[in-house]
């Protein structure tokens, strides 16, 4: 009577259990030390971004720098005596438009009236003026006065060489020593002679 005794025994085997240590202990072990080596490791390099890394443009890196308008600045600057069509006023403004002056051979002529005005007799276009023409030298940058050159020495039906900055620096720097303005013809005319 035993023998059924055993057999259902062997049957009934205990109900399989999950061990209650599924991972082996060096995994865990190698498991622990990397997060410990983990958090070492972002500590021990942790450094706060410098701030030059950062986007630190401003809306001004990225404007084009503003090209001078010899037009604008003719308007802004000399519309008032020399009028919009450059012809000035008879008798009391001499005209651009024509003038020996403007349309010297060495554009430094007129960069030499600009810069440092005039006062005294001057004849232009054989028509003879006795007034003030204001100086531009410390209102206008070299860049300026050279758009501002170039743009009377080509409108108003001129049609003369055109110069640039480097040109303007170069003869505001030989003329520096000019404090007052050219005494009209007198100083002005044998420019147009050399
Ligand atoms: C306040 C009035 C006035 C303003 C502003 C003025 N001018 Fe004149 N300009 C004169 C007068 C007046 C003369 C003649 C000076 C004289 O009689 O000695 C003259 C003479 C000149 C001459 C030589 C003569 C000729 O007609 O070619 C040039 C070139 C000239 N000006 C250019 C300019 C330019 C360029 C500007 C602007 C940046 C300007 N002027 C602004 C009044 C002015």
């Amino acid at each position: 009577m035993t023998e059924p005794k055993f057999s259902q025994q062997q049957r009934e085997q205990p109900e399989p259990s999950e061990g209650n240590r599924p991972v082996p202990k060096l995994v865990l072990t190698i498991i622990v030390g990397l997060f410990i080596w983990a958090v070492y490791y972002l500590y021990a390099t942790y450094s706060p971004m410098p701030p030059s890394l950062g986007d630190n443009r401003v809306a001004a890196d990225f404007a084009v720098p503003a090209l001078a308008d010899g037009g604008q600045l003719y308007t802004a600057n000399c519309v008032a005596c020399h009028q919009a069509s450059g012809k000035g006023l008879p008798g009391v403004f001499p005209p651009l438009s024509g003038s020996e002056w403007v349309s010297a051979e060495d554009p430094g002529v007129m960069i030499k009236i600009v810069l440092h005005g005039v006062q005294g007799p001057l004849t232009v276009e054989g028509a003879k003026y006795e007034g003030l023409m204001p100086h531009f030298h410390d209102k206008l940058s070299d860049e300026e006065m050279a758009a501002l050159v170039n743009h009377v020495r080509t409108s108003f039906g001129n049609s003369a060489s055109t110069t640039d900055a480097k040109y303007v620096a170069q003869i505001r720097e030989e003329t520096k020593g000019q404090a007052t303005p050219w005494k009209g013809d007198e100083d002005l005319r044998p420019l147009l002679e050399q």
